[in-house]
């Protein structure tokens, strides 16, 4: 390591492969524990677990009395990394805790704290989850149509495929994938109804594509029906205004998103602390908010990184401070 803390290109090599599992590797992995963790002795959250990459990133930058809590709605996520870390659960520095983002306030409130130093939200699905077939995330694969992160709520792909109206269908392919075709694509849709698998409806979706737009096509309405499951956005939403109170002033906010839709709104969220993006100002002119952002553009993974680890390519990292006021909204 160099004398500012920054890791030369083999370290950086290496460290991704430390924190790599079969079940997932973690983006950007030393860039987000550098900005996120200033105070070693801090309780932080990592509000998305996964296979407990991140988690074991920041297990390793901390003092014997730093914690982290990790959450995730996912049981398998849950016992992969509860497996990986045994030794950080028992010891107490590490406390898994199954629930929503969303719900961070309730859940941290639930184990007796009301402030952290720091949280993480790496947004989206897993590679697991998009590589097992059964959980029915991928167009490459055939699968049920299932798609829910939380494997005991009630909505999946399927009622959304088989019986939401076609104008719900239209409407969220249009403001979840930014699908052209749309109208088109939702029509096939509930014209070849009953549609029982991941393939029949990578079929549908195929025939309904413009030529040579295929995969960009099936990769916009797998991406609108992950997003409508899960309610991506909305428990997104959530968790930022959640954070806003969670935060020790100095404590910091990390947001790794996958898409555009994402990342929008981290940003507007980051830079104006509400979500609509209105910057409010004071008497002087000065934006009134909560927070200091780290960075005023997203961190994109180099690419070492992206070659290591192609699904990396699309992530983007933000991180802001949470600063010393009373700003709420
Ligand atoms: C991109 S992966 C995180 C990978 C993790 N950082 C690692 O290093 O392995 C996202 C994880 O967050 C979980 N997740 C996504 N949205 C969630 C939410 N709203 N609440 C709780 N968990 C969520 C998913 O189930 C998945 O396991």
């Amino acid at each position: 390591m160099n004398p500012n803390g920054d890791l030369n290109a083999r370290d950086k090599t290496e460290q991704r492969l430390k924190y790599a599992s079969g079940y997932h590797a973690p983006v950007l992995c030393n860039t987000v524990i550098q900005g996120l963790v200033t105070n070693p002795n801090g309780v932080y959250v990592d509000g998305t677990l996964g296979g407990g990459g991140h988690t074991a990133a920041m297990l390793d930058v901390l003092s014997s009395t730093g914690r982290v809590i990790a959450i995730d709605q996912d049981d398998e996520a849950i016992r992969e990394a509860s497996l990986r870390l045994p030794e950080a659960i028992s010891s107490g520095r590490l406390q898994i805790v199954k629930g929503n983002f969303a719900h961070m306030s309730t859940l941290l409130a639930g184990i007796d704290l009301d402030q952290v130093d720091g949280i993480l939200l790496d947004l989206g699905v897993s590679s697991h989850q998009l590589d097992a077939a059964e959980r029915g995330f991928s167009h490459r694969m055939k699968g049920p149509l299932d798609m829910r992160m939380d494997q005991t709520q009630s909505l999946d792909a399927d009622q959304v495929v088989n019986a939401w109206d076609e104008a719900d269908l239209r409407s969220i392919f249009f403001r979840f994938g930014e699908e052209p075709k749309s109208s088109r694509i939702s029509r096939a849709i509930v014209a070849a109804r009953p549609i029982a698998s991941t393939e029949k409806l990578a079929d549908i979706v195929r025939m309904s594509a413009p030529r040579n737009a295929e995969a960009k096509t099936l990769a916009r309405i797998f991406q609108a029906l992950r997003i409508a499951v899960n309610e991506e956005l909305q428990v997104l939403d959530q968790a930022l205004e959640a954070s806003v109170d969670l935060l020790t002033p100095g404590g910091r906010l990390a947001v790794i998103s996958y898409h555009s839709l994402e990342d929008r709104r981290a940003k507007r969220f980051l830079r104006s602390g509400n979500l609509d993006g209105k910057l409010e100002k004071d008497f002087y002119g000065n934006v009134i908010t909560p927070w200091k952002e780290i960075n005023r553009k997203p961190i994109s993974a180099d690419e070492a990184e992206i070659a290591q680890n192609p699904r990396s390519r699309s992530a983007r990292l933000r991180i802001a401070e949470r600063l010393n006021n009373e700003k709420t909204n």
